[in-house]
């Protein structure tokens, strides 16, 4: 039965019903629905609307429902009612009879839904935060596999100077954690609690909403009825901070997709991960990276869909805000399964290590290590850089490498090159020298492992 059917003389039509009901999606925000009506239940006690024994009656009847939620998390849709807020009330009538139509003394499915997606929220960040840390801990065990592999770095997707695979994984380990700390952020501002707002101008009853804000887990009590009741920032900001970890995923896959093509051949996907071709016996195809790059559309359309939702809305409540649900839903679980599927299938793909040094010996990406190797000798960097790009040109027309020109040939165009040249040209020379704070010397990227694995114990432990 709806909760509101008084002052309606009509039923309502099936397809307005169809269109305005929300439980098909939001029967997911039953745990929390209950949670909350416990703690409004203990206020309304507090506030003497209710006595002990109703009390606690409602209590055992929203804890047995909890269980069997638990035991049926889908229970709720063999109904027809309206929402999540109308199924618990009906289920409790059911169970209770008379006392359960006291618990919405007070409050209103504005307060309550905005107070359930709240605590939905904040459970299932914490899931894709340990997701999160289990990427970051995926991608340090793949770059200590990696150890000393070196592969060409990329710039204009033309080879630009040879880096440490681990290096490469390393990467994008700096850009989980900066995703990291936007969620956390983002869970600072959603630990408020609009209960007890009311369906926009606060509650007649007399309750402490600080008590209750804490019975429920929250730092603090939402401070103006009419903007508790309406806010969304918190789904836009995790939006926000889903959509841009979401677009690292989408580049690492997309560097992955390309390092195992035959064109680079560096990396090399196991079977267990990878899907073969209908019609070409040959093809192993990197569906999953192409996947999760795909995923990232989703999440980004999900992102930009709130904002379009929220952009014309009066204050306070509008039911346009029912359209925040499936969305975000959607986008959560995207975003949690992308990052768990990230840390299984890594473990599977491995480095075909002499084929990225070829790479990186080839395409001149030590050219810079010849310029430096000249300002080394005393000649000012513009024109090392200069001296250095001819080379390139006669080597280049020799079809040769560099370190393949004779020490006649370095000479003819710079008198100044010694023998010395050919070791500054090995791939080892350039690592090596690259050693100032963040760098691809190997020392440095061993310090930078070391220093993520330790970040990483001490996410995983105050988790
Ligand atoms: N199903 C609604 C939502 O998800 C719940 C709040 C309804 N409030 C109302 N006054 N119609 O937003």
């Amino acid at each position: 039965m709806a909760m509101w059917g008084g002052r309606f003389t009509e039923a309502t039509l099936a397809e307005f019903r169809d269109f305005n009901d929300s439980l098909s999606f939001d029967y997911q925000l039953a745990l929390q629905d209950i949670a909350a009506s416990r703690a409004w239940a203990a206020g309304l006690l507090q506030a003497g609307i209710i006595n002990q024994t109703e009390a606690q009656q409602l209590d055992a009847g929203l804890a047995d429902l909890a269980i069997a939620i638990k035991a049926d998390p889908k229970l709720p849709l063999q109904t027809q009612e309206e929402d999540i807020h109308s199924w618990v009330e009906a289920q409790l009538t059911t169970t209770l009879g008379n006392v359960a139509k006291k618990l919405h003394t007070g409050r209103s499915r504005n307060d309550l839904v905005a107070t359930d997606l709240r605590l939905w929220t904040r459970l299932s960040s914490q899931q894709v935060r340990a997701s999160l840390l289990g990427a970051i801990a995926a991608l340090l065990a793949f770059a200590e596999r990696a150890g000393s592999a070196v592969m060409p770095g990329f710039t204009h997707l033309q080879r630009a100077q040879p880096v440490l695979v681990a290096h490469w994984a390393l990467a994008y380990v700096e850009m989980f954690k900066r995703d990291l700390g936007r969620l956390d952020d983002a869970l600072k501002r959603l630990d408020v609690c609009p209960l007890g707002c009311g369906a926009l101008a606060g509650t007649g009853v007399a309750i402490d909403r600080q008590l209750l804000a804490q019975q429920l887990g929250f730092a603090q009590a939402a401070l103006n009825s009419l903007d508790a009741v309406s806010d969304r920032d918190y789904v836009v900001e995790l939006s926000a901070a889903a959509s841009l970890c979401m677009t690292h995923l989408s580049r690492l896959s997309e560097d992955v997709i390309f390092f195992c093509s035959g064109e680079a051949g560096f990396f090399k996907l196991g079977d267990a991960i990878s899907s073969g071709s209908s019609l070409m016996p040959q093809k192993k195809n990197p569906d999953v990276f192409e996947l999760l790059r795909g995923k990232t559309g989703r999440v980004l359309g999900h992102l930009v869909a709130i904002l379009h939702v929220l952009k014309g809305l009066p204050l306070a409540y509008n039911k346009d805000m029912q359209e925040d649900k499936q969305g975000f839903f959607d986008l959560m679980a995207s975003w949690q399964q992308s990052l768990r599927v990230l840390a299984t299938v890594l473990p599977h793909l491995t480095v075909n290590e002499a084929q990225c040094r070829l790479a990186a010996e080839l395409g001149y990406s030590n050219a810079t290590d010849l310029a430096d190797y000249l300002v080394a000798k005393g000649v000012a960097f513009r024109d090392a850089h200069e001296l250095a790009g001819e080379l390139v040109l006669a080597a280049s027309a020799q079809q040769k490498p560099l370190e393949a020109l004779t020490l006649a040939q370095f000479q003819q165009i710079c008198p100044l090159i010694t023998e010395v040249v050919f070791a500054a040209l090995t791939i080892e020379a350039g690592l090596a020298k690259r050693q100032a704070l963040g760098g691809t010397a190997p020392h440095q990227v061993a310090q930078a492992f070391i220093a993520a694995k330790q970040w990483l114990e001490l996410q995983t432990k105050s988790s």
